[in-house]
């Protein structure tokens, strides 16, 4: 799986950012037909997308192209304008139910079976940005070609009727209901877009709480929130360094027959261990 600690939108009509994009070392690049390409320049999106995954070669970066919504009336048109050219996943917006992935999933693999790629080898990204997207989590977490949720901040509160504040207060339920579904799962979980991309600080601190809150990563949409964000979930050297002596010595301590113990006068046991491996899991990707 892509470590996807950070996810770059941009236009899918503006091959300008697309070039770009593949020059910045970013983990994902979201080329969109969805709400950043205008209504008149839809078909200029698909086309100018499918040429950027004949033409460039987007080196480590992974490359997703974002559809319009299941029931918007261009999904069709723009999964079939871009799976020829076998983009590594498909990001689908604003879904609230399983059958929403399930008919993308049939035209992927319809795909698959044609070009002869492996079966279930493109992957399946979906936007978590409704009141019903929360509600049906359960049901649509499970979805088989699914890699990793996305919640969207700004429809999500449009979709409630909540005021958006710095601090995001009233995205909360929300965000955790994501990581919950996530980890029950074993999904990567992307976080809200920093909007005012000028605010450095603003930037690191809420893609610092996003990892406090069990993100695995975060949606951006300027060159310039690439490194902050890859930093922020990025375990650091001494959090890994601590997460791999709470391995090693728990297994001493097992062997004493000791399930808890301490260590730096903290107590260990059973569940700062899994968290120790989360760390050191996430440090790998
Ligand atoms: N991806 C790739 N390159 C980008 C980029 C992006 N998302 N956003 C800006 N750039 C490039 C610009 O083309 C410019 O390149 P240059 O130096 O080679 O000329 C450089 O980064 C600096 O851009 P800047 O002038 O600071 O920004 P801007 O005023 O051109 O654009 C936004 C600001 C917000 C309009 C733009 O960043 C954007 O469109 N972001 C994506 C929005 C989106 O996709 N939304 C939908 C999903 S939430
Ligand atoms: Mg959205």
């Amino acid at each position: 799986m892509y470590p996807r600690r950070a996810l770059l939108y941009m236009p899918g009509d503006n091959w300008k950012m697309i070039t770009k994009s593949i020059t910045l070392g970013v983990d994902s690049i979201c080329m969109d037909m969805e709400d950043g390409a205008a209504v008149n320049k839809k078909a200029e999106a698909r086309e100018t997308i499918a040429r950027a995954l004949r033409e460039l070669d987007f080196g480590q970066s992974e490359k997703l192209a974002r559809i319009n919504s299941v029931g918007s009336g261009w999904e069709q048109d723009d999964l079939e304008a871009v799976l020829p050219y076998r983009p590594d996943g498909i990001v689908i917006p604003k879904v609230e139910s399983y059958e929403q992935i399930e008919w993308a999933s049939e035209i992927i693999e319809s795909a698959e079976l044609k070009y002869g790629w492996k079966v279930n080898s493109m992957r399946i990204l979906i936007g978590i940005e409704t009141a019903k997207g929360i509600l049906n989590l359960k049901e649509i977490a499970s979805h088989p070609r699914l890699d990793a949720l996305i919640f969207g901040g700004e429809d999500f509160a449009a979709s409630i009727g909540a005021k958006r504040t710095k601090d995001a207060t009233e995205l909360l339920y929300a965000r955790q209901a994501v990581v919950v579904a996530c980890a029950a799962h074993d999904l990567q979980a992307i976080d809200i877009v920093t909007i005012d991309y000028k605010d450095s600080e603003a930037l690191k601190a809420e893609s610092e709480f996003g990892a406090r809150l069990g993100f695995s990563g975060k949606q951006i949409i300027h060159p310039n929130q690439v490194a902050a964000v890859q930093a922020a979930f990025t375990p650091s050297a001494e959090e890994v360094a601590y997460a791999k002596r709470i391995v090693e010595t728990f297994e001493a301590s097992q062997k004493e027959g000791k399930g808890a113990y301490s260590l730096d006068g903290k107590m260990i046991d059973m569940p700062l261990l899994r968290n120790a491996q989360k760390v050191l899991a996430r440090a790998k990707e």
